[in-house]
């Protein structure tokens, strides 16, 4: 007599306990040690080498086995099942976003901005042409979804012709990411007429610890009306929201405000550490984001993707105005090559850019033992921001699992 799992269901092994993963209905079902190494000998053999069946003390591992057949994760088989197969391998990933970073400058002095940008900040922008060719070329490597950010996007002279050059060429998401306060009824319009997305960001539901944030009184007032245009319009808009300590009281309000403009709204993020941002007394006091915790869930094409692939990397990358090409907006310091120096299908290409792509819970401290590996969130800047020495494969942020105990610590 043998057991094995389903096909459909995948054993990852951890540290000191395990997890089955069900690609089938998403599921990941975390097991203790002991199931784990009955489940690692079944692989290798019939049950009667393993377990004495007229044993007592078998009972408790022949119900475990019970109980994954009838929650449709194994069976018992009376010859010897074929192996697993193989699980395919993902495909090497095409760019599919790019982030324009148009300008440095900005209007708002944010308390937290990762880009560190200001008024007083020299807009430091690179040829209109480039940015036009750029636009061009990354759809040529695969892009379909480009997003205009800054500083503020607005601020850029010629941002009409980037939106017009990348519709031309048949990009299939274009967003813009601007704090809305340079919005007007022209701009309305425009994006109305070329199908942009707009992407804009409040601190607070009222203009005191809005304008707080931005450091630019009457900020609130703006964008709070560009917002309500932008929906009139029939546009569409998502609001993001950060919180730091001057806001940290105000993600309830943020999510009652959106709730009533009918957007649909994330819970606030919290400030991280990059740029301004990386300055220990900007943060939340007694905020906090909701911890990593069971229960998790994945699916079959993401879970052979996170394989070989950074969930969330793969496939983007950031330009900023100096031509530094770097895979995440946030990862400032992660810049794998110039478009002034090197072609952008030689930096796509290269080893650099790979290597950022490539990066999987496998090569990360702690969660490289952790058997939910494969089915937990990362951001890879975030857990380098937060790191004291600022090492890309810290462990993740917010996580109290200790997969050597396998225990979640309170
Ligand atoms: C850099 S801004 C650029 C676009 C535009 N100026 C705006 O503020 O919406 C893009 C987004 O990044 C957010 N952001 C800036 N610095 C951050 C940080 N250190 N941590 C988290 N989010 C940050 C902003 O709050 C905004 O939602
Ligand atoms: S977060 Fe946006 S609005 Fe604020 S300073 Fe940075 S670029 Fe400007
Ligand atoms: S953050 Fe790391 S250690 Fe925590 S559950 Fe996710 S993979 Fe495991």
């Amino acid at each position: 007599m043998f057991f094995r799992l389903h096909d459909h269901c995948v054993l990852v092994e951890g540290a000191r306990k395990g997890a089955i993963y069900n690609l089938e209905t998403g599921k990941v079902h975390p097991i203790n040690g002991g199931a784990l190494a009955l489940l690692k000998e079944c692989q290798s053999g019939p049950l009667t080498d393993i377990l004495d069946m007229e044993d007592t003390d078998s009972k408790p591992y022949l119900d475990f086995l019970q109980r994954l057949t009838e929650m449709g994760l194994g069976s018992v088989y009376f010859s010897a099942p074929a192996p697993h197969p193989p699980l395919p391998e993902a495909d090497r990933p095409k760019l599919e976003f790019l982030w324009l970073e148009l300008t440095s400058a900005c209007n708002n002095r944010c308390l937290h901005c990762y880009a560190a940008s200001a008024p007083d900040v020299p807009p430091q922008t690179m040829p209109h042409e480039r940015w036009l060719s750029l636009i061009s070329e990354a759809r040529q490597a695969g892009a379909t979804a480009i997003q205009l950010i800054g500083g503020e996007p607005l601020l850029y002279p010629r941002w009409r012709e980037l939106v017009i050059k990348a519709r031309d060429e048949g990009y299939e998401f274009i967003e813009i990411f601007t704090n809305a306060t340079l919005i007007d009824d022209a701009c309305i319009d425009f994006f109305q007429q070329h199908g942009v997305h707009i992407a804009t960001t409040i601190y607070a539901d009222n203009p005191e610890v809005h304008d707080k944030v931005t450091q630019n009184p009457g900020s609130f007032t703006k964008t709070y009306s560009a917002i309500q245009k932008i929906l009139a319009a029939g546009i569409p808009l998502r609001i993001a929201s950060i919180l730091m300590k001057v806001n940290e009281y105000e993600a309830e309000n943020i999510m009652k405000l959106c709730s009533e403009l009918g957007v649909q709204a994330d819970p606030p993020d919290i400030v991280r550490p990059t740029g301004r941002g990386d300055a220990k007394d900007l943060l939340p006091e007694n905020y906090v984001k909701p911890p990593i915790k069971p229960p998790f869930y994945t699916d079959a094409p993401t879970f052979v993707r996170v394989q070989r692939y950074h969930p969330c990397l793969a496939g983007k990358i950031a330009v900023l105005p100096t031509g530094d090409v770097i895979p995440c907006i946030f990862a400032r310091n992660q810049v794998c090559g110039n478009i002034f120096v090197s072609p952008l299908t030689e930096i796509l290409s290269g080893q650099s850019l790979l290597s950022y792509w490539c990066t999987t819970k496998d090569q990360v401290e702690k969660c490289k033992d952790c058997e939910f590996r494969y089915a937990c969130a990362d951001c890879r800047p975030l857990a380098q921001g937060s790191d004291p020495e600022k090492r890309w494969l810290a462990c993740s942020t917010g996580c109290s699992y200790n997969p050597y105990l396998g225990e979640w610590e309170e």
